[in-house]
């Protein structure tokens, strides 16, 4: 373009232009459009490929993240709220497409153009350009340092994005205790606090990249501005022709406009960066628990033959939470438990009920001892087969938001459709699914919010039922239950429970004293073992709770 500018002015306007009727204009305006073509094809095909491949990059990049983090294990979440993992998954995401999709695209075309004017402006004036590439070296280095800055602080101003999203999401999921307690004011200002950091830390961000701007566009252009100044005099003097010195000029805003632009991109990519580095700490983070390679064989598989459950064996255990190395949540614990037997665990609150259960599933390994299934000891075990013979129904019951079929299938997701009812008819959740406005394909709320305590726990006991495992773990599976409802419940496990081994947790003891054994748990220990009636007789602490519950009970 430039070049045929240069033939406008210098041979455009002359005499034998005039003669020959303005040919070699229309000419010189004839490439003027067709380049324009090219130019406007050029953009679209380039635009639209290069967000192509941001999207794309995008995209795998949550679908990596995201998998990596299903995968750690409960001390993971113990660090990172679920709102930071949120954030990573979309904030930091989004920045690094819009680098790869917008600045990434125009670094590179302003890179071919920069690359492009400076070698034509060579071309033109090799004693001049001469000049503005030696003024451009000293130019870029302190653009380069002031970039390593910019990277810092937008990771900062990342960090501070997500504390906001994590405190929102967590606020929001307790919104009924908020508005009991009367403390919107309290949350929306807390909210307002860390937005306002969020907007410091990205102003100093932006304070920074603004100067880095400023800055640059100064160094370039004044290096062109001196340069051209050298070429007007040229002009003067008669060492050059007009055209010549437009044409240069043309190559020269060029370069100068594109460095412009690289050096915002460069910014751009320093804080891309930040964003990496955020998302790289999650897709780098390995699980502590490693799975093993054998998988559990159940008794009579190979047989083709009813499991009628497995043994479980707890050696010698000792454990405590990675948080809390001082104190010890289980002791020296060993116990074992037959194929098909039902024990129970009852004891104070903060005993260790739970904390075996979570051994039991391999969310923490012990500090000692060792947990066999079938005497194959569970660190041996892969993940997959060992928590695919559990069965959970944990202390506090989660419903996702789905329709309670899709809740209930979520044991096995094989199942056909008579198969969850059957399994809800067992957790006594039949009835009143039912009667929901659309039986079972009622949508049930996020986290089950249209359900209540007792109906959620249902459906988690058909969850685990429909799994059919070999082993299932009932943390206080019925305290939400009326005592009627209870009832039937337990009739219903009873009849489940033959041919698979099972640990109750329960609280309140009716529930228990059908189990074969009871374990009595205090202070991570076992104190006392036996049924419900040798427990009674020896007249120990399981025998004080019983006096107490019962006593109440037939008043
Ligand atoms: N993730 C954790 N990190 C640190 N300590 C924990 C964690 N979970 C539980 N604890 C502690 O371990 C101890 C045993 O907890 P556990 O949940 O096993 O009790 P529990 O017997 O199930 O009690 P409850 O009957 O109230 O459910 C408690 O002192 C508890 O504070
Ligand atoms: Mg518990």
């Amino acid at each position: 373009m430039p070049l045929a500018l240069r033939t406008l002015i210098d041979q455009g306007f002359s005499s034998a232009s005039f003669e020959s009727g303005g040919a070699s204009v229309n000419k010189a305006f004839l490439i003027f459009f067709g380049l324009s073509i090219l130019l406007a094809i050029g953009t679209a095909v380039r635009f639209y490929c290069v967000a192509w491949l941001g999207e794309r990059v995008m995209a795998d990049l949550r679908g990596a993240v995201y998998a990596q983090v299903l995968r750690q294990d409960p001390v993971f979440f113990e660090t990172l709220k679920t709102g930071e993992v949120l954030s990573r998954l979309s904030s930091d995401t989004t920045l690094i497409q819009t680098l790869i999709g917008t600045s990434i695209s125009l670094g590179l075309r302003n890179s071919l153009l920069f690359i492009g004017s400076l070698s034509l402006m060579i071309y033109t004036s090799p004693s001049l350009a001469l000049v503005i590439i030696g003024l451009l070296l000293v130019v870029v280095l302190p653009i380069l340092l002031m970039g390593k800055r910019v990277r810092l602080l937008s990771r900062d101003s990342q960090d501070r994005l997500a504390d906001t999203g994590a405190l929102a999401g967590e606020t929001l999921g307790a919104m009924q205790v908020v508005q009991a307690f009367v403390r919107e004011d309290l949350e929306s200002r807390r909210y307002q606090n860390a937005t306002d950091d969020a907007f410091d830390s990205a102003i100093k961000r932006n304070r920074s990249r603004a100067a880095l701007t400023a800055f640059s566009i100064t160094l370039i252009f004044g290096s062109i501005v001196f340069v051209l100044w050298l070429g007007a005099n040229a002009v003067l003097s008669g060492d050059m022709s007009a055209g010549l010195l437009t044409q240069f000029m043309l190559y020269a805003a060029l370069v100068g406009g594109s460095l412009g632009v690289i050096s915002e991109v460069y910014g751009d990519i320093q804080r891309a960066a930040g964003a990496t580095d955020r998302l790289l700490e999650l897709l780098e983070s390995e699980a502590v628990i490693n799975s093993g390679d054998q998988v559990l064989i159940l008794p009579n598989q190979a047989a083709n033959q009813d499991c009628n459950g497995v043994t479980v064996t707890f050696n010698n255990v000792s454990f405590n939470y990675p948080s809390r190395p001082q104190e010890p949540a289980l002791s020296n614990l060993s116990f074992s438990i037959a194929a098909g037997e039902t024990v129970a665990l009852v004891g104070p609150s903060g005993a260790g009920k739970t904390t075996v259960l979570q051994l039991l599933l391999r969310f923490y390994d012990p500090q000692s001892g060792e947990i066999c299934i079938e005497n194959e000891p569970t660190r041996n075990l892969t993940l997959d087969s060992l928590r695919g013979a559990i069965g959970l129904v944990s202390q506090d019951s989660f419903v996702f938001s789905a329709s309670a079929m899709d809740n209930i299938r979520y044991g096995n997701l094989s199942a056909s459709d008579s198969d969850v009812q059957q399994a809800a008819e067992y957790a006594q959740a039949d009835s009143f699914i039912q009667r929901l406005p659309q039986g079972y394909n009622t949508y049930l709320g996020e986290r089950g919010v249209r359900l209540s305590g007792g109906q959620k726990q249902r459906i988690s006991i058909a969850r685990a039922l429909l799994k059919n495992p070999p082993l299932l773990l009932l943390d206080e599976a019925t305290s939400s239950l009326d005592t009627e409802s209870e009832r039937k419940v337990q009739i219903a496990l009873d009849r489940v429970m033959s041919g698979r081994t099972t640990l109750v947790i329960a609280h309140r003891l009716a529930t228990v004293v059908d189990a074969d054994r009871i374990l009595v748990l205090e202070q991570g220990k076992i104190i006392e073992s036996g049924t419900h009636t040798e427990l009674l007789k020896s007249g120990g602490s399981y025998a004080d709770i019983a006096a107490m519950q019962f006593s109440t009970n037939d008043q």
